[in-house]
């Protein structure tokens, strides 16, 4: 009979990913009180769709995923602290994050904003400890999450320079809010995989699309389905006057664009054939999620 081989599902990844986050929060010199919230801010749920994607992505080039991982988790510690200063009373107010009460509701509010904030210094740490090109790793992680931050400043506190209409706006602010670490994700992993020019393009371009699509997908969510479902508060967005997907095309349009958009990423797969398969099949999932 031929040996047929079987992939590693994306829960055997997921597994994977919480096991090295453990370890690498593990060995770091923390006061324990940080650790703690550091810990419960990143080992509590969440999907994991960035470092997954990070993994696919090096493997869609050739590459072994382990040599990813790094690069991997220092992106998770970013969406992370990401989520934490999101739910902060500055920012959106949130009182439940993956199920459980939110970083600050747990540890309080200076707890929150310095696990955040040690969050990013021990993700470059990691960063800089990737087997595989570092400095590049570390300098693409730098960019995006300097743009993930001015895209939650769109968001917050608007001063839009330049981007008129309401369009224009929500492109901005999901572009780099969501779309800036999503795209990192999949240009990162690539790179651990050591691509020629037109792979690390194309996995750019699916990244890009995947970004932003998440975030309509995120939008339509909050609109509708339930809190108890998201494991975050629903509903939010529209009360909160936010500029969102549905509140400026309405549920349908929004529909649309995560088709055009999942279709746009599956283009930009092409040249990359059968060892793309598993990204074509993330992004379908992404597209379709109900949480
Ligand atoms: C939530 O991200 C914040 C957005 C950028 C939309 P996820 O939906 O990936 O959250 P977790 O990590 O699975 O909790
Ligand atoms: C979050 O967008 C984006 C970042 C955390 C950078 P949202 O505010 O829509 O995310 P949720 O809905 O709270 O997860
Ligand atoms: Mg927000
Ligand atoms: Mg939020
Ligand atoms: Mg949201």
């Amino acid at each position: 009979m031929p040996a047929v081989e079987s992939r590693a599902s994306d829960t055997d990844l997921l597994a994977e990913v919480e096991a090295s986050l453990q370890q690498a929060l593990a060995r770091h010199a923390l006061a324990p009180t940080l650790r703690e919230a550091m810990q419960y801010a990143t080992l509590g749920g969440g999907k994991r769709v960035r470092p997954i994607l990070t993994l696919r992505a090096c493997e869609a080039v050739g590459g072994r995923r382990q040599d990813a991982m790094h690069a991997a988790i220092a992106l998770e510690m970013i969406h992370c602290f990401s989520l934490v200063h999101d739910d902060l009373p500055a920012l959106d107010n949130d009182d439940l994050r993956r199920g459980r009460p939110t970083t600050h509701k747990a540890h309080g509010e200076a707890l929150a904003i310095l696990a955040g904030d040690a969050l990013t210094s021990v993700a470059f740490e990691v960063a800089l400890d990737s087997p595989v090109r570092p400095a590049e790793i570390a300098r693409e992680l730098g960019a995006a999450t300097t743009a993930m931050i001015s895209g939650q400043v769109y968001d917050t506190l608007g001063g839009f320079a330049g981007a008129e209409g309401a369009a224009e706006r929500l492109k901005l602010i999901h572009d780099n809010k969501t779309g800036a670490l999503i795209r990192c994700a999949c240009r990162m992993g690539a790179l651990c995989g050591s691509p020629d020019e037109a792979r690390l393009e194309a996995l750019g371009t699916y990244g890009d699309a995947m970004g932003l699509m998440f975030q309509v997908v995120d939008d339509i969510l909050d609109e509708t389905q339930s809190t108890e479902h998201l494991g975050k508060a629903s509903g939010k967005d529209r009360d909160a006057g936010k500029l969102t997907y549905p509140a400026v095309f309405g549920l349908d349009e929004s529909r649309r664009h995560v088709d055009t958009l999942l279709n746009r990423s599956m283009q930009a797969l092409r040249p990359l054939g059968t060892a793309a398969e598993p990204l074509r099949d993330l992004a379908k999932a992404l597209a379709t999620r109900t949480r």
